[in-house]
This record gives C-alpha cells, sequence and structure tokens, in this order.
C-alpha cells in the first residue's frame, strides 16, 4: 500500500512515524517535500491540499482528511472524484463538550459578573438564574453535535437539535430540515453551532436567524467562521438581543488585529482550539479505514460531495 501525505501546516514526522507503526507494510512519501515528483500512491492523508495534488495523483482510491470539515477541499476548483473520508469524532467530540460546556456555564452561571465583583474586592451574591430559561439549541447532530446535546442535556438543561434529516436522541427536541428552522430558533437562548460549512449554512446565523432566538440569547461558534454574519452579530449583541458570544472560528484566520470582535467585551475568542485533531486517535481511525478498503469493505464517514459535507 503506497501513502502519500499532503497535509499543511502539520509536522509530517510525527505522522509518519505512527502511520508507519500502524500500518508497517506501506510506503510513504511527502507530496509537500517531493511535489510533483512524488510516484502515484494508493491512499492520501490530507490537510487542506492544493488543487495541484490531487491533479498529479490520478492513481489514489480515497483520500483521507485529517479533520472534521472539509470544506476547504470542496471549494477546490476540480474536486477529486474519489472517495473523500472525513474524521468521525476521533477524540474530537470529547473535547467540544468541553469547550460547550464551559462557555454555557460560565455564561449561565454568571462567572464573569462574579468575576469583575472579586477583582472590585466586593462580596456579592446574585440570584441564580433558572436552567428552564436557558434552553439551548444545537445546530448539526452529527459526531460532535450529537454528543454535546447529550451532555448538555445530562446537565440538567433543555435541550434542541436540529438537523437535516430527522434524528431521535433521548430527552433532546428535535427538528430538521428548513422548514422546521424558525420553530427551533424560537425557541432557543443559548445557539451552538456544529453544522459543515456548505452552500446551505453559510451565513446561516445572520440577522433574521439570530432576532427569531429568544431575548438575551447566547451564541456560541465552534463550526465555521462563514456561518455567521460578523455585522449582524455585532448589531444584535449591541441591541442587546444577544447578551454575547463565544467564538472559536472566523471568516478570515488568525481574526485580523482590526475585527471589531476583539473590542467586543461581550464576545470571548478563542483561535480554532475548541476540538483538535488527535493524532494517535486519527491514525488509528484512518489507518484502520485504510486496511477495511483494502479487503473491499464499506467504510464510514466517506462525504457527499453534492450535499458538501
Ligand atoms: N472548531 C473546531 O476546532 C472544529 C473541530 C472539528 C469540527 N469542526 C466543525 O464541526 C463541523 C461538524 O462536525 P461533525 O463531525 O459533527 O459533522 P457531521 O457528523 O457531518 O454532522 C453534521 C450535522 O449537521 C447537519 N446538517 C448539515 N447540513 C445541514 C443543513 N443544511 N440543515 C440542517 N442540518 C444540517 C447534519 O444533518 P444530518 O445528520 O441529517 O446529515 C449533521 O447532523 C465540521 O464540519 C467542522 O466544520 C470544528
Amino acid at each position: 500500500m503506497k501513502i502519500t501525505f499532503c497535509c499543511a501546516d502539520t509536522r509530517i514526522e510525527p505522522w509518519l512515524r505512527d502511520f508507519s507503526a500502524a500500518l508497517p507494510d506501506a510506503t510513504f512519501t511527502d507530496w509537500l517535500t517531493t511535489r510533483e515528483a512524488t510516484p502515484p500512491a494508493d491512499y492520501a492523508v490530507v490537510w487542506a491540499p492544493p488543487q495541484t495534488f490531487f491533479d498529479s495523483q490520478p492513481s489514489l482510491k480515497a483520500a483521507f482528511n485529517i479533520g472534521a470539515g472539509v470544506n476547504a477541499i470542496l471549494a477546490l476548483p476540480r474536486v477529486p472524484v474519489i472517495p473523500l473520508v472525513r474524521l468521525e469524532d476521533a477524540g474530537m467530540a470529547a473535547q467540544m463538550v468541553d469547550y460547550v460546556a464551559h462557555a454555557v456555564l460560565r455564561h449561565f452561571r454568571e462567572f464573569d459578573a462574579f468575576e469583575t465583583t472579586a477583582k472590585a474586592g466586593e462580596w456579592k451574591k446574585r440570584r441564580p438564574l433558572k436552567r428552564v430559561d436557558f434552553p439551548i439549541g444545537v445546530l448539526g447532530l452529527g459526531a460532535l453535535g450529537s454528543h454535546v446535546a447529550k451532555v448538555m442535556k445530562a446537565f440538567d438543561f433543555p435541550v434542541l437539535g436540529w438537523s437535516n434529516s430527522r434524528k431521535h436522541i433521548e430527552g433532546v427536541r428535535t427538528f430538521h430540515g428548513a422548514g422546521q428552522l424558525d420553530a427551533f430558533l424560537a425557541q432557543t437562548r443559548v445557539l451552538v453551532c456544529l453544522l459543515p460549512l456548505t452552500p446551505e449554512t453559510d451565513s446561516l446565523i445572520n440577522a433574521a436567524t439570530l432576532n427569531k432566538l429568544l431575548p438575551g440569547a447566547y451564541l456560541i461558534n465552534v463550526a465555521r467562521g462563514a456561518h455567521v454574519v460578523d455585522a449582524d452579530l455585532l448589531a444584535a449583541i449591541e441591541s442587546a438581543h444577544v447578551a454575547g458570544a463565544t467564538l472559536d472560528v472566523f471568516r478570515t484566520e488568525p481574526l485580523p488585529p482590526e475585527h471589531a470582535f476583539w473590542k467586543s467585551p461581550k464576545i470571548t475568542i478563542t483561535p480554532h482550539i475548541s476540538a483538535v485533531t488527535l493524532r494517535e486517535e486519527s491514525v488509528e481511525q484512518i489507518a484502520g479505514k485504510m486496511l477495511a478498503l483494502e479487503r473491499g469493505e464499506t467504510i464510514s464517514g466517506v462525504v457527499n460531495t453534492n450535499r458538501g459535507y
């Protein structure tokens, strides 16, 4: 089995070491080192590959993305017509849960207000807020969103979820399709975005959708920056209809120094770290799928390029 890597912004040596251990009979090349001179491979391991990568590797049987989101590959001028496989959880769901639970609890338990009074040397109690007033709506109930929804339910919040197809998650009120989006938004106070970025979901979080949320809404975006119309979020915060936001992803990353989000005291910014790719879990998942394909078996996690995720 011949495997080539084309992973931007990635130190490739540890990946090579772990893949060699998992697939001792395979041979490996690093396309970013040898470029078009790289011999044809059977499988590719990729992150943000350029068009020339796929153009120069016509024998690939499949390409494995070392992330869950494939929007960058699907935005290439000529999307490869081979199975494109994304990571499924691979340790990211637990990280998303940490991140979202922290953001929800920090907001709901008003830790920022307590920190402000504590810093001023004030012993000041606040009347507790009620969970029933903080329904959490999760956009996207896939590998990551369904896990977040289940754990937020375990925290005893009312939880709603929205997906393309109908879903059943115990204790979670589920909605599906564009026709049920408004009903979902109208009952949501904390909106968590875990959608893939597709033509349908690009700019979905805009003035119209934000205004449909319950008053005092809060946004947690851990999916892709282009889900949010930045100016509309700032206006919704300015009007106080939205109380604030925790944002991990942005239209331009790194977030430019002049961007208004940096200056808003109601916005918490993190540098795209809500769920990072874990190498060991990812190598185990991808190597297992390569071996399954070699045995002629079908694998999960193959992207449907027509629907965009
Ligand atoms: N910030 C980070 O560090 C980070 C890390 C990992 C992933 N992410 C982002 O998180 C996204 C989600 O990952 P995942 O693994 O959970 O993806 P996934 O398993 O493919 O789940 C996507 C979910 O979104 C739903 N969906 C897609 N298009 C929709 C639409 N037009 N209307 C309603 N629902 C729609 C799907 O519905 P169905 O179930 O009905 O198909 C599914 O429930 C990734 O695409 C990536 O962009 C971010």
